[in-house]
């Protein structure tokens, strides 16, 4: 299987650098199938949040493949971000995810929890929110432990639908919020930062040359020995995401090739 031509070191962050993306897409999906595994052996069930956009869908076709033999039946997936629109919209991120892999994957339908993107978005954000209550057993104020995320990053430092200057970026006393995009003109649903961080894992795939750029900006320079500050978490979202564990950015090397 191929490896990671590099993996580089990073405050809170490890940086897992691949030649091809099809490599980078072979060696995670036979190591979330393995975490899934893992963890349903060892708590009995993988609660799993999903990326939007367009650079996982190729992952979560090879995850649909039954090689791998994920613990589908004790799978829970969860997803980041949503799109206000119905789920049959070209710009769902719930169809990307159910024409990718959910519609042919055997997972349960009750332990797939969609985003009503086509609802009022408070409404939505609401809903979604006491959803994660009642599946996690949360007390109040408390936030899911999610045993993965999966994140992408837009070319302004986004992530999920924390957009840089929207007021979702700020919020630390919800789990999930409607968020309106100004410069997209629309409204978005999203996991907050906190409950991003909650996470037991997160991973953010980014791949292609387009990514080069903002992967210097969040991986390159001072990045390679401080933490980022309050300012460069307000400019670039992605950064917000703390989990208690290392975050691991999936990378190829048209995207990378400027980290050292
Ligand atoms: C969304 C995503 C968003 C995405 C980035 C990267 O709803 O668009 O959740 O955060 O991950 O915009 O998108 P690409 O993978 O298409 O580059």
């Amino acid at each position: 299987m191929p490896a990671p031509t590099r993996v580089l070191q990073r405050p809170g962050a490890i940086v897992m650098v691949f030649a091809h993306e099809d490599d980078l897409v072979e060696y995670a999906a036979r190591e979330l199938a393995t975490l899934a595994n893992d963890v349903v052996d060892a708590r009995g069930r993988f609660d799993w949040t999903l990326a939007g956009g367009s650079t996982p869908a190729v992952l979560y076709r090879r995850l649909a493949r039954e090689d791998l033999s994920l613990p589908w039946s004790r799978t829970h997936v969860w997803f980041g971000d949503e799109r206000c629109v119905p789920p049959g919209d070209p710009q769902s991120n719930y169809k990307m995810a159910h024409d990718a892999m959910l519609a042919s994957a055997p997972a349960r339908a009750a332990h797939v929890h969609r985003m009503h993107g086509e609802d009022d978005p408070a409404v939505a954000a609401a809903r979604y929110e006491q959803e994660l209550r009642d599946a996690c057993g949360l007390a109040p104020g408390g936030f899911p432990a999610f045993d993965l995320t999966l994140l992408g990053i837009g070319e302004d430092g986004h992530t999920a639908s924390l957009f840089p200057g929207t007021t979702a970026v700020a919020v630390r006393d919800r789990l999930c919020v409607a968020n309106h995009v100004d410069h997209l003109g629309t409204w978005r649903l999203t996991l907050t930062t906190p409950t991003l961080s909650h996470s037991r894992r997160v991973w953010v795939f980014a791949v292609g040359g387009r990514k080069r750029g903002i992967l210097g900006d969040v991986l390159g320079g001072s990045a390679k020995t401080r933490v980022r500050d309050a300012g460069e978490i307000a400019r670039w979202p992605v950064l917000g995401v703390r989990p208690a564990t290392d975050v691991v950015w999936w990378v190829d090397e048209a995207g990378a090739g400027g980290l050292g």
